[in-house]
């Protein structure tokens, strides 16, 4: 099984749900930077607060903010590791490479989560996380398409991206991601 690895993919794909359980069951660190985020914002520090204005309108966050959160973890796992919504535009990427390129953990596989637009919105709003509203929704698309999607055309030029469809059961998903990184 590969242990180094990516889930991409827009938001309400399932990236989160799918990485959790991989992660649980094979004994990797499953890094996501939203999640990191939403951390720093409950702790009420000034950087959550600026965090939490961008978050709340569906931007991105810094590059440097992210990239300083993600690095401080990757160097100390030993396992493998799962990154969840990182990296999101083409510096992160470019950064993401050089960091595992110092630390020599190339990735092993990119999973791109997908599903079409109607679906994923009826998921987020009936989950109701404070930047699940239908504007900030269609913002959160928009940004995935500009920013994140040439990733999916990145990778796969590199020959390790593989695509699943995240319209199904949590666990016919979570079979076929089983199957592709097996
Ligand atoms: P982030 O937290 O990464 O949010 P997102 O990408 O918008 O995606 P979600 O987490 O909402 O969806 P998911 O694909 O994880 O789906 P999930 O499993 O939760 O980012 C939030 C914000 O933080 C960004 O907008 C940005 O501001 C900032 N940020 C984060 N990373 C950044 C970065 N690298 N650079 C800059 N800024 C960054 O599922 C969604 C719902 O659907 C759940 O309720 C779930 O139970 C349900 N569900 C899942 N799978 C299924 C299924 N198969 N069938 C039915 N329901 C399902
Ligand atoms: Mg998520």
């Amino acid at each position: 099984m590969k242990k180094k690895l990516l889930f991409i993919g827009p938001p309400g794909a399932g990236k989160g749900t799918q990485a959790s359980l991989f992660c649980a069951k094979y004994g990797l660190d499953h890094l996501s930077t939203g999640d990191l985020l939403r951390d720093e914002v409950n702790s009420g520090s000034d950087l959550g607060l600026k965090a939490s204005e961008v978050m709340n309108k569906g931007e991105l966050v810094s590059d440097e903010l992210v990239l300083s959160i993600v690095e401080g973890r990757l160097v100390n796992i030993k396992k493998g590791w799962l990154l969840d919504g990182f990296p999101r535009n083409v510096n992160q990427a470019n950064s993401l490479k050089k960091l595992l390129e110092k630390i020599n953990q190339p990735l092993e596989a990119v999973i791109s989560i997908k599903i079409a637009d109607d679906y994923l919105i009826k998921r987020l709003l009936a989950r109701g996380r404070e930047d699940d509203n239908e504007e900030v929704i269609a913002n959160r698309l928009k940004i995935y398409r500009e920013k994140t999607s040439p990733l999916v055309d990145l990778y796969t030029k590199q020959g390790i991206l593989m695509e699943i469809d995240g319209n199904a059961d949590i666990d016919v998903v979570f079979s076929c991601i089983e199957k592709g990184l097996g």
